[in-house]
């Protein structure tokens, strides 16, 4: 054959391959309300950066019902692009093929991406859209999946790893996803469980559907599993390409800096007015955060699950950091099993990829209650303490307001090292609140009174003046400074550059055991 032959050959060979299934299979897709495989990586990657491997491999088994049938690159579209300039390792499973359902060689492809991305140090972005294990395959594709979940492991905290889950992921195949740094969904087409409705049905006689036992709201808001919910898979996919704003590439690079506009000498008027003058009323920390940070720009992470912590990702005077955030709005800003999961999970990805942490604190303490210490409050709360004080990134905490009992300690205090604490006028450092204090030291004084409650008024009052103010820590060097609200933004800028250059570590070990 000629090479001109040849070449049409290959074209026509490309143009199969990007069929996937077939335009049957993708008009179904589209119906179903999902973009196909490659819709969706063009949305997700730069204009025309994606580079494609492994387009002509098929699968290898041909019993149960598969007959002859063969699809080029057997239900997933491997490569590499930019994102914003930078690059970007990417699979995207497709649907139209055998349900984009996991094959060996569909397995091969991912875990050659998985081992090219840890070689290079770029990241991982997984687009999910399976119906699991290719059933055809048996213990093959179980197999497959496994040598999947060992590279997440191995690269955890090496490169950092994105799931985009599109459509169906159930049984272990959630597992994958669930190893890696960041789970994004999308209302009302993809659901992630480990068994469906059906067996929950049969096992445990409950009546629930796809969308209620592990749609993107259930995860977002309750499980915890997923970090991001979206209303459409274009905005999820921009939504993937803005984190790119604030991670790097890999866990010996300098996060991306941000742009410089908004001066780094700027002190807000507004941050003298966001707490209230009742120290038991709430307001939004989210206030306090958007004033602070380069022009307001705050990308949330897990915004939905447990609201009582805030985290997620700003560029302050362009340092990329990563915010911590008491949330008095929401249970009083309150230390719980959830908030300390959320914020240990989201403070280690943070340490691993050297983005500093900058901590906003107002915390009454750790939530009491039966429901709380049965669960585990103890193991849990561990975490977020365990995570803040092994973690070696630049740290720097603001106490606002409360800092009260062990969720001082927690939160980043001086004494598991955080860098530089401050602290605003109003903050209230103390073993605990001042009612709590008063009725355990007085019970017996405020009842023997005649007027209870003018007993009680009066030793709350003693207790403020003596116990709950800033300057009793700030005496001790346990907060650096007392600074005036409106130089908050001035006072972290100048720490993050005085801390550019920190160098510390932990003894050395094989790893440690934090309180799973
Ligand atoms: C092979 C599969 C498949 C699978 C779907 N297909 N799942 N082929 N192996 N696992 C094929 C279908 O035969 C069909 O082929 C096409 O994909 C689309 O599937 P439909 O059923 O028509 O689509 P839909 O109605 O949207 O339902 C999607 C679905 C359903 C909910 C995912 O297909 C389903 O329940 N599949 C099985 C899910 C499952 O139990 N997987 C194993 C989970 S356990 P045609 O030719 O008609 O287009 C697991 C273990 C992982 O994964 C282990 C890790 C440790």
């Amino acid at each position: 054959m000629s090479i001109q032959d040849e070449l049409a050959r290959l074209e026509e060979l490309r143009r199969q391959a990007e069929l996937g299934g077939g335009a049957d299979r993708l008009e179904a897709q589209h119906a179903r309300g999902k973009l196909s495989a490659r819709e969706r990586l063009d949305l997700l990657l730069d204009d025309g950066s994606l580079v494609e491997f492994d387009r002509f491999v098929t699968h290898r088994s041909t019993d149960f019902g598969l007959g002859d049938q063969k699809f080029l690159g057997d239900g997933v579209v491997t490569g590499y692009g930019t994102i914003h300039g930078r690059l970007v390792y990417v699979f995207s499973q497709d649907f139209t093929v055998f349900g984009g359902s996991l094959s060996e060689a569909h397995a091969e492809k991912i875990v050659k991406l998985q081992e090219m991305a840890l070689k290079n140090g770029a990241p991982l972005i997984g687009l999910n859209d399976s119906g699991g294990a290719r059933i055809q395959e048996g213990v093959v594709s179980l197999g497959g999946y496994a040598d999947i979940f060992l590279r997440n492991t191995l690269a955890s905290g090496v490169i950092p790893q994105i799931s985009v889950v599109l459509g169906p992921c159930a049984g272990g195949a959630v597992y994958s996803p669930a190893i890696t740094d960041f789970v994004y969904m999308v209302r009302g087409t993809s659901y992630m469980f480990v068994t469906g409705p059906d067996v929950v049905k049969t096992v445990t006689h409950e009546d629930i559907d796809m969308e209620g036992l592990g749609g993107a709201d259930v995860h977002a808001s309750k499980s915890g599993v997923a970090h991001f919910a979206s209303d459409s898979e274009p905005d999820c996919l921009a939504s993937v390409r803005e984190l790119f704003r604030y991670i790097p590439q890999n866990n010996r690079a300098i996060p991306p800096v941000g742009g410089n506009a908004d001066p780094h000498d700027r002190q807000d008027e507004v941050l003298l007015e966001i707490i209230p003058d009742n120290p038991n009323h709430p307001y939004d920390m989210h206030d306090v955060i958007r004033h602070v940070v380069d022009e307001g720009d705050f990308y949330e992470v897990h915004a939905q699950f447990a609201a009582n912590l805030i985290v997620g990702f700003a560029h302050l005077g362009g340092h990329s950091i990563g915010v911590v955030a008491n949330q008095p709005a929401v249970l009083a800003g309150v230390l719980d099993i959830d908030s300390s999961d959320k914020g240990a999970r989201f403070v280690r990805f943070c340490d691993a990829f050297n983005i500093p942490l900058v901590v906003f604190e107002d915390v009454p303490g750790f939530l009491p209650g039966v429901a709380q210490e049965h669960g585990g409050i103890i193991r849990h709360g561990a975490k977020l303490l365990y995570a803040f004080a092994e973690a070696t990134v630049p740290k720097v905490t603001v106490i606002t307001r409360k800092a009260y009992g062990g969720a001082y300690d927690v939160m980043n205090s001086k004494h598991i090292r955080g860098d530089v604490n401050l602290a605003w006028p109003q903050a209230e450092i103390a073993v605990m609140g001042p009612k709590g204090a008063v009725e355990i030291l007085f019970r017996k004084e405020i009842a023997a009174s005649d007027d209870p409650k003018a007993a009680t008024d009066e030793r709350i009052a003693e207790y403020r003046a003596k116990f709950a103010n800033p300057y009793i820590a700030a005496a001790r060097g346990y907060v650096d400074d007392v600074i005036d609200p409106r130089q908050t933004r001035p006072r972290l800028i100048s720490a993050l550059d005085m801390l550019r250059d920190k160098r510390d570590r932990n003894p050395t070990r094989k790893h440690g055991n934090i309180p799973l």
